[in-house]
């Protein structure tokens, strides 16, 4: 693997047209995005279920282009037990956050009195949308795995455990997070056309014309465009080479056969294949002398933070590799030589990741056709922020495939927090007492 560092690397250019194709696995979501316009006002709320972490928002609309006055959110993480423990108990979970997150707010948080609060509701899994505040999920990636959810309505569920917490809250909209990220981004941005989500999971979404959506048959909106969400993470093709430790990967997972490409690209997996490779070098090729240390075989110890704090590495001898080996592994002791290995192993792995990531990215822009104008993709999730080889690989991939002159109408611009801001703002523009 070291001796052939290329050899993880897609030849995206022979497969540009597969990538094409990626966009014909249009999926569930059409938005009513473009109602979404800069008048709302008031205080709305939103929950972002997804990440690493959920999230609670309370954004303040300005009103007529006063935009967004003011946001405060709190960040809490996901107990693992819930996510593949019983429904109620996860939806109880979510519910006391957000009842507590109310709890503390002030006399300027009131609401005209007969007012309910309203949520927009970011809920990141493929959900098959009935309506703008409804939807049943499809099936669960990233790590979750609640099976007496899967097709129920997540609006229901979480309506019926805000009433348990006796919370006063009004659901006005699902939304997933691309298609929340797209909405915030272009609220502020009028040349935002599509979403990337780089993070756990990956997914994107962008803005169509509805008569190239064969799939759609219902009424054509006023607009004419619609949003996709694309639900790209599970794209698959024999074009797609995988490595041995991809297909065990794949094998060993909740989702044996979904996600394939999110499992290639997605913070979720990176470290965990980086830890697969190092086990077999270990295994076969005495990597770490002679006896297989133990903690290499334990799954989804090496996180894709970890990962990218040894890929990062610029000490002359390695010591946060050293140290990472030390803490997370209890390997204490290691030659220059074999850090510098590792750091290698994390570059291929990342690389392989980013540049898929950036093909997906140039799949969506030729599908919208030629890039005459300016084009900018909204960007978000753990990995695209901290991942600083993954995003610079990425855009250096982007210019790549895109050509020099034709990059420069690309831009692609991190949307912190989007998703939870263009959630609010759906909450907002369907609001019940509009
Ligand atoms: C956040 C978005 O910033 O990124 C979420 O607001 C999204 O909606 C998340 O799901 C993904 O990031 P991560 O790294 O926590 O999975
Ligand atoms: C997973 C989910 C998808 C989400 C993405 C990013 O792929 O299935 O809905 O958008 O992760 O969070």
């Amino acid at each position: 693997m070291n001796s052939t560092p290329g050899i993880l690397i897609f030849c995206l250019e022979k497969e540009e047209q597969v990538w094409v194709d990626v966009c014909s696995f249009v999926t569930e979501f059409i938005s009513r995005l473009f109602s979404c316009g800069s008048h709302e006002s008031g205080l709305y709320y939103a929950l972002d279920l997804g990440g690493t972490n959920f999230r609670v928002l309370r954004v303040h609309l300005g009103g007529l282009n006063g935009g967004i006055v003011n946001q405060e959110f709190a960040e809490v993480p996901i107990p693992p037990e819930l996510m593949t423990g019983a429904a109620d108990a996860l939806f109880d979970y979510i519910a006391a956050e957000l009842a507590k997150f109310v709890a503390q707010e002030g006399q300027e948080h009131e609401l005209p009195p007969g007012r309910k609060r309203e949520l927009g509701f970011t809920f990141s899994f493929p959900v098959n949308q009935t309506s703008i505040a409804s939807g049943t999920l499809v099936r669960w990636t990233k790590g979750f795995s609640i099976d007496e959810l899967v097709g129920q309505d997540v609006v229901t569920e979480l309506s019926r455990a805000m009433k348990r917490q006796n919370l006063e809250m009004h659901v006005s909209a699902l939304v997933n997070d691309t298609v929340g990220t797209l909405a915030g981004g272009r609220y502020t941005n009028k040349d935002v056309a599509a979403a990337v989500i780089l993070g756990t999971g990956t997914n994107a979404a962008y803005v169509e014309r509805a008569q190239a959506i064969p799939k759609w048959h219902g009424a054509l909106p006023k607009s004419g465009e619609m949003v996709i969400n694309m639900e790209w993470g599970n794209f698959k093709s024999s074009h797609l080479p995988l490595t041995e430790f991809d297909n065990s990967l794949d094998g060993d997972s909740l989702n044996p056969g979904e996600q394939i490409f999110e499992k290639l690209i997605s913070g979720m997996y990176l470290g965990e294949i980086v830890r697969r490779a190092l086990l077999k070098m270990a295994e076969e090729a005495s990597f770490f002398g002679e006896t297989v240390p133990s903690k290499l075989k334990v799954p989804f110890i090496l996180r894709t933070p970890d990962m990218s704090a040894m890929h990062h590495d610029t000490s002359s001898d390695l010591k946060v590799v050293a140290s990472k080996l030390k803490d997370i592994l209890e390997i204490t002791s290691t030659s220059l030589k074999t850090r510098k290995v590792i750091v290698e192993v994390c570059n291929i792995i990342a690389t392989r990741g980013s540049r898929l990531a950036a093909a997906g990215v140039v799949a969506i822009l030729r599908k919208m056709g030629e890039v005459q104008q300016k084009t900018v993709i909204a960007m978000d999730g753990g990995l695209y922020e901290h991942y600083n080889e993954y995003s610079k690989c990425l855009e250096n991939t982007l210019t790549e495939l895109l050509g020099e002159e034709v990059s420069k109408t690309v831009e692609v611009i991190h949307a912190n927090d989007g998703s939870g801001i263009g959630a609010a703002l759906l909450a907002a523009s369907h609001s019940q007492y509009l």
